[in-house]
């Protein structure tokens, strides 16, 4: 019997052509972030998903190379959520915004977005971005000229009380 007859063949293609495309895709851009500490950061994951399908859970990670986190903790993080629909292509497009507020240097590691279809748990995962946090360089010059006004304060509360005695006597 011959196995790879050419309308076995078409067949074959047939199949995998006709193959629907994905039903969740996750889409984000792969550059590396880098950010100064105290800035703020919004990283965009776009969840490409059919209606018809599926319903989608998606959520950012955060691993420190140890372990994959969820994002939850609202207190230092802005998760929303927005999205349109495509109707020539019965798809929807969810965009999840990850926005830190105001960066600190452990905010630096490894940040990915999922998606799932409720249903029929089909996954996707987008790839890890790197996030890089670098140190503020104006940090400590703030510092010191708060406490250089400090000092100056200081000297002038010093004088002026001396001026003061000096009227007295
Ligand atoms: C979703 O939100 C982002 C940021 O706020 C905005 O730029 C974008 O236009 C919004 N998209 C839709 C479809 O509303
Ligand atoms: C983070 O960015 C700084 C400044 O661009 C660079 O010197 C440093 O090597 C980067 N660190 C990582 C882990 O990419």
């Amino acid at each position: 019997m011959q196995i790879f007859h050419p309308t076995v063949a078409f067949l074959i293609m047939f199949v995998l052509c006709s193959q629907p495309t994905s039903a969740v895709i996750v889409r984000y851009p792969r550059e590396p972030v880098t950010q100064t500490e105290g800035l703020s950061l919004s990283l965009k994951c776009t969840v490409e998903y059919r209606k018809k399908d599926c319903d989608i859970e998606a959520k950012w990670w955060y691993t420190n190379s140890y372990e994959l986190l969820p994002i939850m903790d609202p207190n230092t993080y802005l998760i929303t959520v927005n999205e349109t629909e495509l109707e020539t292509k019965k798809l929807r497009l969810r965009n999840i915004f990850l926005t830190i507020s105001s960066l600190k240097l452990q905010d630096s590691g490894l940040y990915q977005c999922d998606a799932k279809c409720l249903d029929s748990g089909t996954q996707a995962k987008g790839h890890l971005v790197a996030v890089n946090i670098t140190a503020d360089p104006y940090k400590g010059l703030k510092v010191s000229t708060w406490s250089g006004q400090l000092k100056a304060d200081a000297a002038a509360l010093a004088f002026s009380t001396i001026l003061l005695l000096l009227r007295c006597y």
